[in-house]
Parts: C-alpha cells; structure tokens; sequence
C-alpha cells in the first residue's frame, strides 16, 4: 500500500521511520516532510492544509490511506474533505473529523464536553468581550495562580499562567480585546489551577474500540529545573513510574472511557489518536487538555516502544477492525532529547549546518527542523533533532542520549541537560 503522511516534525519522522519498516508498506509519501523523512520516504513539497494539492498528489501516486500527523489540517476538515469528496471518498484518514478536532480546537467545547461526560477536569468559565467584565470580577474574587486559555489554536502560546491579579487581568484584556491570537483568543477559559505532575497518555480509536499505546511524560520549559517559557517540547521519557497499574486503570475508566462513549453519544466521528494531557493530583488523573493527534515529542519516545506493525495497525484503525490488534509494547525504556536553535522558543537563526549525525550510534535521530540531505543537513526550525534512545533503566536511555546528543554541532544548539530529572529521581 502506498501510504500518504502529513506534518514535517520530529513526530512525523517517528512515524515515517515505523512505517517504512512495514512489509505493508509499498511507496511512503511525506508532505511537507524534513531531511530526516527523506530518509525513509519520499518529500513531497506540499502543505498540510493545501487540501486540493494533497488531492492530486493521493490520486496521482495512488495513495490508500493518509495519515495525519499535525492539528491543523484536522480542525480545518481534512478528513471531511476526504469524506466528501467521491474520488477520495474511499481512502481512509487517520485524523478525527472537524468535530471530532473541536476536542483540541476549542479548549470551551473540550471543557464542555468534559463536563457532559463526568471527565475530571479544572473547573472553568468561559469570557469574551461581551462578558469580560466578569472575567474581571471572577479574578478579583479568586487567588492565584489564574490560569488563562485562549479557546481555539494559537501554535502551543495560548496558555497563560498568571501569579496575580494585575496581570491576570492584563493577560485577560490582551488576550480578548486586542485580540492577541485573533479569532482564536475571541473567547477565553479561566480555569482553576491544578498541582500535580503531568504526564501524556494515548489512544488510537476506529470509533468503534480503541487501544492504548504507551504513556510518556514531556518536558515543556525552556530551562533546566523546568524553568522559563514554554516551547513546543525539549524531551520526553517513556513509560512513566507513576502510571503503574491502579493509576492507569483510574485513567481507563475515568477519562479514555467517558471520552470514547461520549463521542460516540454524541455521534462525533473519530478514526485516529487521541491525546490526554492528564495531571496527577494526588493519585487522581485530570484532563488539562485534550489533542486530537500524537504528541511531539511524545511521538520520539512512544513509537519505538510499540512492537506492532504500524501500518497494519492504521490499516485496522482505517477498516473499523481496531478490536482485532493485540498491543506488544517493548518493555524497555526510553528517552528522547531535543536539539533546539540558540534563542528558540523566541526569535532563531536557520540555516545553520549540522555536524556529526555520523557519528551517532545506539541512538535514533527523528529530525525536527532540518533540510538538505545525508551530506549536507541544515537546520530549519526552532527544534531541530530529536535525539532517542533505548535503556534497561531509564538512566541508561537517557545517558545514550545525551552522549550522542554531545556528538551533534551546529551554530547556537542548546539542549537540556535534566530530561528525566524527576522520573530518574530516587532509581537506579
Ligand atoms: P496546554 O497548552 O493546555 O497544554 O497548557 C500548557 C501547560 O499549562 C500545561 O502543560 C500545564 O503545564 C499548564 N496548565 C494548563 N492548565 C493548567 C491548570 N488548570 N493548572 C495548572 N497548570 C495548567
Ligand atoms: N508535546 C506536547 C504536544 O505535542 O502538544
């Protein structure tokens, strides 16, 4: 089968390299793509969201099924696109409907639907400009700290955490009135703030069962000690210690559970993953959001854990025959550093020439931001290489790693020197 993937990311070089070792699989096609989906495939110079150009290129290469790696081209409609398109009809898409996407692309139908369905969740309300006076008052009637989400997609930016009441209600007024991600801050959830770790879990559904896959935890903060702003993600560690089995089975029947019937209650379609951006409060798992795809870099660490054949399970996932994969996770660890530009997440330089990836062994680099090819690879983004390892102990996985990652030049990288800081804390 000639398989279709869109996205250009650390995560979707991740999934390339899983796919490409399917004996399912005949041409692999990645759109927009990176040096290191080139890799394993074919770049095609296409957009995620240029829906008519991904139509011509899935009937010209005769494509069978379209993966999706990003959020966007899913709360733009792509797979309705598809749906109701007669020529494209019969091609299935791994990527919820445009309802389905709501679940990321509004974070007011997310709580909403959370709170319809019984899912445990920060307490919330929702303002706008007609009603931001009473945001205003419910800060002032509040302690801090005020957790302020913009409702639809501002590229991972719009959450503010506030520690008081000035600049909550400052966040408030930029966020609303001047419109600081427009449409996408036109409405804005105050929600309370909850204390806890977090962690990622996932789920690939066919709308009919669904199957976990291996959890991960991410590391959001710029600085070490997760300190300073937040980026799209500078490493993840996979499995997590505190998602032993009582807590996982409070996770089942608590959120993935209700969150699967409630779609299905309210006939929403959806064929694809599903990301819970959970908290441990004391023992108690709580949805701080969901995301209607994989996680970055989540995806690093949680794709070489799987033992199943990708594609056959997407396959399945396509056919409604989920019901029919048995899991085989890989019970080693791992643990994923990402390479990042000087200056990312704030302005950064691109173009600079990335030395050393030859020198890299007993590690997997899933390139982030990054064109050219094997002799000449320049960097391209604020992430730039995912650097991924395998351990018996998470110590080891992480140690790989970061030899390997301090085999790896260019002008300005940074990277993280405490991934895993917590979890390794108190193990060998
Ligand atoms: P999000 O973009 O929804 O993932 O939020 C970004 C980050 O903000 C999360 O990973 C949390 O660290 C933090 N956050 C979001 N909501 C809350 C909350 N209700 N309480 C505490 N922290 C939160
Ligand atoms: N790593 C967080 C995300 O993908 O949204």
């Amino acid at each position: 089968m000639n398989v279709l993937l869109l996205g250009s990311g650390g995560r979707e070089h991740a999934l390339a390299w899983k796919l490409a070792q399917s004996p399912l699989l005949t041409k692999l096609y990645i759109a927009p793509g990176n040096a290191g989906t080139a890799l394993t495939g074919t770049n095609l110079p296409v957009g995620v969201n240029d829906f008519a150009a991904i139509k011509k290129l899935v009937l010209e290469n005769q494509v069978g099924l379209v993966v999706v790696g990003p959020e966007d081209p899913l709360v733009n409609g792509i797979h309705d696109y598809f749906l109701a398109d007669k020529a494209l009809s019969k091609i299935p898409v791994i990527g919820p409907s445009k309802a389905g996407a709501m679940l990321e692309g509004s974070k007011d139908f997310a709580k909403k639907f959370m709170q319809r369905h019984d899912i445990p969740t920060a307490a919330f309300h929702t303002f706008s400009k007609e009603t931001i006076e009473e945001g205003i008052e419910l800060i002032h009637h509040t302690k801090p700290p005020y957790v302020l989400k913009a409702d639809g997609l501002a590229a991972g930016k719009g959450v503010v955490i506030c520690q008081d009441e000035a600049t909550a209600v400052s966040e408030l007024h930029a966020l609303i009135m001047e419109e600081r991600f427009g449409q996408a801050s036109a409405s804005v959830v105050i929600e309370q703030f909850l204390q806890g770790i977090e962690l990622s879990v996932f789920i690939l559904t066919d709308g009919i069962s669904w199957i976990l896959l291996p959890e991960a935890k991410d590391y959001k903060k710029i600085g070490e000690g997760d300190t300073g702003p937040n980026t799209g993600g500078m490493g993840s560690v996979s499995p997590v210690p505190f998602a032993d089995p009582d807590f996982m089975e409070k996770v089942r029947t608590r959120i993935i559970e209700p969150t699967f019937l409630g779609l299905k209650e309210e006939g929403i379609s959806y064929k694809g993953f599903v990301f819970f951006g959970l908290i441990n409060v004391e023992g108690n798992p709580m949805v701080i959001e969901y995301n209607c795809r994989m996680g970055d870099p989540e995806t690093e660490s949680v794709i070489p854990r799987i033992r199943n054949d990708l594609l056959e399970m997407l396959i399945a996932a396509g056919n409604e025959q989920l019901s029919s994969v048995k899991m085989e996770i890989d019970p080693r660890h791992t643990a994923t550093v990402m390479l990042v530009s000087g200056g990312y997440p704030d302005q950064y330089v691109k173009g600079k020439t990335i030395s050393g990836l030859e020198q890299v062994s007993d590690s997997y680099l899933f390139h982030s931001g990054t064109t050219g090819d094997r002799e000449k690879t320049l960097t391209s983004g604020g992430r730039v290489i995912a650097v991924t390892s395998y351990g018996n102990t998470m110590k080891e996985a992480l140690e790989k790693s970061y030899v390997n990652a301090a085999k790896i030049h260019f002008d300005g990288m940074g990277y993280r020197k405490d991934i895993g800081f917590d979890v390794i804390k108190g193990t060998d």
